[in-house]
């Protein structure tokens, strides 16, 4: 086989830095705390590690509001401890990717608060979207558009002689202004920040929020939504920035720069993977990952799907034909920081009707939920992944089963989400409750290196029994099931052929080859007869649950919401 890329079928593991582990006692993730788990992610078979943001942060949206592309946020560790953790990485042979945040910037970064005290036409407010007002006095904002985490998407500032000002977009909350790409210094700025971090020894970057970091540069009205629409909808419809094209000039000068330091530095080969959610539009993906931009891009419809075998062939067999025409690297996951944890999502009790789902399902939803079918679901549901061909993302506490924490009191609640809706979106907090490592609840179950410090964010009660130290022992738990899929996955991508997905769904089954080996999913509750063009001159490598698979007069049938793995 050609060799090729290191990150073309690569198992990245997710960490959210500030939820994985306490190491400096304060409640919080940090790098000393990451560093003290390496071996704990390296034992799993991972090829790397994404970071979400450890920038210096004042925290309002938890790193996504950078205020130094520079360095490292104080109460994660420093740029040696940062360092100290690429080299022990290296070691454990585990790449490290971080997170870029070209849209927005803290309203605390220099550059922002510079901007302010510069005043009006100044070079320093050419960096952002500054605008007049609309109204007698300015005091309303410049157009209607709307931000994605409710609310609008303008602000007001105070100008230096205390006078109400002009006003700034924010796509996200107003505490992250958006960058103003048709500025060279913007430019200028991100391709120091790249070259900054790659030359730490950073294997490349999850680049956030790609979908929305072009504008038209009139920034005109965006047509009326219906009344009722949710603020997020709202937002969703406004063509004048989601996937407005300029934001395609920099993805291609981005590459320039990244492929220019793989020239100057011949044995290092970078990625970039974008996050651009395209529900249903692997034709708008495609315009991410074409040969001059991304490396890869999140294949999130996978992700967007119910529980349903129907409407896994329509996504993600949809996304792999269109993405492997074009030779793009596919990049899939089940998870991250931004919606609910697969067990509770699976779990709830309308989780498989396609007609059923709706965006809001994956980061709000009162249906009732089944945590017992949600964790059967998910155990299939890590076969599903792991046995897909390209790239896949884990995020920390996947591997573990941990369902979404639905019950955080609202006053511990830290999302923008939850304040900027005022509580109509719960938001995100529920899937970035901190890890549990050990069954004792001290040291909040091994979170903290304190005995006496609070969780940034409180851990559920029973959050002990799902922990690493617990499930280490447990012979059939979902951690060591991970880590057997993991270990045997390499059967599966080292057949280098091409994947042949098998029938529609129509029959509860989401099947598709690979060379000699199969990959079968049951989404129905019931047993149902796998087709014999796929059992033939196959065995069982790898079930989600013991006994998945049994034979009955001649033929194997597959337990309801289990997959097995054929070879
Ligand atoms: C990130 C979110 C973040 C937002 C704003 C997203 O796509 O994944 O966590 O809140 O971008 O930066």
């Amino acid at each position: 086989m050609v060799n090729q890329p290191w990150w073309r079928n690569a198992v990245i593991y997710q960490v959210y830095v500030r939820s994985f582990a306490d190491g400096n006692g304060d409640g919080a993730g940090d790098l000393f705390g990451l560093l003290d788990h390496l071996e704990y992610i390296a034992s799993l078979g991972v090829d790397g590690i994404w970071l979400n943001p450890c920038y210096p942060s004042p925290q309002m949206d938890h790193g996504y509001d950078v205020s130094d592309y520079f360095d490292i946020e104080p109460a994660y560790g420093d740029l040696e401890i940062f360092d100290h953790l690429m080299m022990r990485a290296n070691k454990l042979g585990l790449r490290i990717l971080m997170d870029v945040v070209p849209n927005h910037c803290s309203d605390q970064h220099a550059w922002f608060t510079e901007a302010v005290a510069a005043g009006r036409g100044s070079r320093e407010r050419e960096r952002f979207w500054f605008r007049e007002g609309q109204g007698v006095d300015g005091e309303l904002p410049p157009n209607n558009w709307k931000a994605v985490f409710g609310g609008g998407a303008w602000s007001r500032i105070t100008e230096p002689d205390g006078s109400p000002g002009q006003w700034y977009l924010h796509t996200f909350t107003p505490w992250q202004p958006d960058f103003n790409w048709l500025n060279e210094d913007v430019v200028d700025y991100f391709d120091r920040m790249l070259r900054f971090w790659f030359d730490r020894g950073v294997d490349g970057f999850r680049v956030d929020a790609v979908t929305v970091v072009g504008k038209h540069p009139d920034l005109p009205n965006a047509p009326d939504t219906p009344a009722g629409m949710t603020e997020m909808a709202a937002w969703a419809s406004n063509p004048y920035t989601l996937f407005w094209p300029s934001a395609h000039d920099i993805w291609r000068h981005w590459r320039e720069v990244i492929d220019q330091y793989e020239r100057d530095n011949p044995i290092r080969e970078l990625v970039t993977v974008a996050e651009a959610y395209t529900p249903g539009r692997p034709d708008l993906l495609l315009k991410f990952v074409e040969p001059d931009q991304f490396h890869q891009s999140f294949t999130f419809d996978l992700l967007l799907s119910p529980w349903n075998a129907q409407s896994f062939h329509k996504t993600a067999a949809k996304s792999y034909r269109s993405l492997h025409a074009s030779g793009s690297s596919i990049t899939w996951a089940l998870n991250n920081h931004d919606v609910h944890r697969v067990v509770t999502r699976y779990g709830r009790t309308d989780a498989h009707l396609t007609s059923s789902w709706t965006g809001n399902n994956l980061v709000n939803s009162d249906a009732s939920v089944d945590l017992e079918m949600g964790h059967r679901r998910a155990r299939a549901a890590a076969l599903l992944i792991l046995g897909l061909p390209g790239a896949v993302y884990l995020y920390m506490g996947e591997e573990l089963g941990l369902p979404e924490v639905l019950d955080i009191p609202d006053s511990a609640r830290q999302d923008p989400i939850f304040a900027r809706t005022e509580g109509r979106e719960k938001g995100r907090d529920g899937c970035r409750v901190p890890m549990p490592w050990t069954s004792g609840s001290a040291n909040l179950n091994g979170f903290s290196t304190s005995t006496s410090v609070e969780a940034w964010m409180p851990q559920p009660a029973g959050w002990g029994e799902m922990s690493v130290e617990v499930q280490e022992q447990l012979g059939d738990s979902m951690l060591n099931l991970y880590r057997q899929a993991l270990q045997l996955r390499p059967r599966l991508v080292d057949e280098g052929k091409d994947i042949e997905f098998v029938g529609d769904g129509a029959d509860g089954l989401f099947s598709f080859t690979r060379g000699s080996c199969a990959v079968i999913v049951n989404t129905s509750a019931d047993f149902v007869e796998i087709p014999a063009t796929l059992t033939d001159n196959r065995s069982v490598i790898l079930e989600s649950v013991q006994g998945a698979t049994t034979n009955r007069d001649g033929s194997k049938l597959l337990a309801g919401n289990t997959a097995v793995w054929l070879g």
